[in-house]
């Protein structure tokens, strides 16, 4: 079975191809290396000791679409290719509208035209917005977005839902992720943020290696055990193959399938900072700040719809999750970059 990763050389993009080489799925990577770097891929040779095929190029790239679909006999497309800065996207809408749904409405073309109907998209759970309900079960309704990267998401949900509802044989399965870190624990693939990062664990390993003087915690006032921010951080390694078990799932024409990738478990903000202490012996400063704008209070899955439906669950504990994102900060300090 051949599979088509677009954002293939991104972070959990190239994390997904190893496990897909893993489990020998032939695997085509379209990236435009807008938010990558070529080296993952060498790197996801050098761990899998498999090869795979990579087309430098952009999603709104219609031509280039269509020869990778004439010249792979292509029987899924994963779809990771996007813009994801949540910031950024407030002040690029036109970009990011663009990019994501632009992207994703030429994939589409090109897959019709190649008669390729299966599709598994990374959706977030941002799209819950602030959550109805806690765990966050995958009949919560959405909610509203608070920026165009959100919003993507969301607009992008029921463009494939609506794909499938106009012509049931496309099957195409939404997974919901909730807040990937760690990294392969080769420490060969990571996350590799530019600048300063806006995320959490990204933020805590540069606090870690030097290169930031102290972490800021964006609220301590929050109505919660200890009043940081609760969300539910899942390995990238299981959110890889959670993609696994989605395209077995795709194989018995699933219809439309909507799943959270998560653990199931919230942690704090401080939760997250003593458990990296704990796993790596590093002691990591930090201060209060003012609360985010944006952020929700909690926000975590209930993970019994993937476990029930595609046999799949995490396994990597919040230590792991440390653990594995320090050993890659640490074997490659500036990223992809050196
Ligand atoms: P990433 O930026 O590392 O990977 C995305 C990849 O897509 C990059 O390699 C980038 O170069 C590529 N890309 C972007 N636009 C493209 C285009 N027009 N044509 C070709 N390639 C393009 O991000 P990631 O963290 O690996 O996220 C992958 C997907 O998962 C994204 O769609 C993201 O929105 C979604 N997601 C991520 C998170 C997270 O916390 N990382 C959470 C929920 C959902
Ligand atoms: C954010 C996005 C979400 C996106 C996800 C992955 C927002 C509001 N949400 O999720 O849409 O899918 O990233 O890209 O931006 N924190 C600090 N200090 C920091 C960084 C973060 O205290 O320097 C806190 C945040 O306030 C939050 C938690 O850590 O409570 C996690 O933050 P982050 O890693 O940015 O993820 P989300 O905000 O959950």
């Amino acid at each position: 079975m051949t599979i088509l990763v677009t954002g293939g050389a991104g972070f959990i993009g190239s994390h997904t191809c190893v496990e897909l080489l893993n489990n020998d799925y032939q695997v085509v990577v379209i990236d435009n290396l807008y938010n990558s770097s070529e080296k993952s891929l060498d790197r996801v040779r050098e761990i899998t000791g498999k090869d795979l095929k990579f087309y430098k190029g952009d999603i709104l790239d219609h031509d280039l679409l269509d020869r990778i679909f004439k010249e792979n006999d292509i029987d899924c497309v994963i779809h990771f290719a996007g813009l994801k800065a949540v910031g950024e996207s407030i002040h690029k809408p036109w970009e990011y509208y663009n990019n994501n749904i632009g992207g994703s409405l030429t994939l589409l073309d090109a897959m019709k035209k190649a008669g390729c109907k299966n599709l598994i998209f990374s959706s977030s759970a941002t799209v819950y917005g602030n959550p109805a309900e806690i765990p966050i079960t995958e009949n919560c309704p959405k909610g509203t977005c608070t920026n165009p990267y959100g919003w993507t998401k969301w607009m992008l949900e029921q463009i494939f839902t609506d794909m499938h509802t106009a012509d049931p044989e496309w099957n195409v399965i939404l997974l919901r992720y909730f807040n990937p870190i760690g990294a392969h624990p080769s420490g060969l693939i990571g996350e590799d943020p530019n600048g300063i990062p806006n995320n959490l664990m990204p933020y805590i390993t540069q606090v870690a290696i030097g290169k930031l003087p102290e972490l800021g915690i964006f609220g301590n006032d929050y109505d919660t055990p200890d009043g940081t921010c609760v969300r539910d951080y899942i390995h990238v390694v299981d959110l890889a193959t959670g993609h696994v078990a989605a395209l077995k799932k795709i194989k018995e024409n699933v219809g439309l399938g909507i799943y959270n990738l998560g653990t199931g478990i919230g942690y704090s903000v401080l939760d997250v900072v003593n458990n990296f202490m704990e796993a790596t012996g590093v002691k990591i400063p930090y201060s209060f700040k003012p609360r985010r704008e944006g952020d929700v209070p909690q926000c975590y899955s209930s993970a019994e719809k993937a476990k029930k439906e595609l046999g799949w669950e995490a396994k990597h504990s919040l230590k792991d999750m440390c653990r594995d994102s320090w050993n890659w900060q640490q074997k490659n300090p500036n990223g992809f970059k050196d």
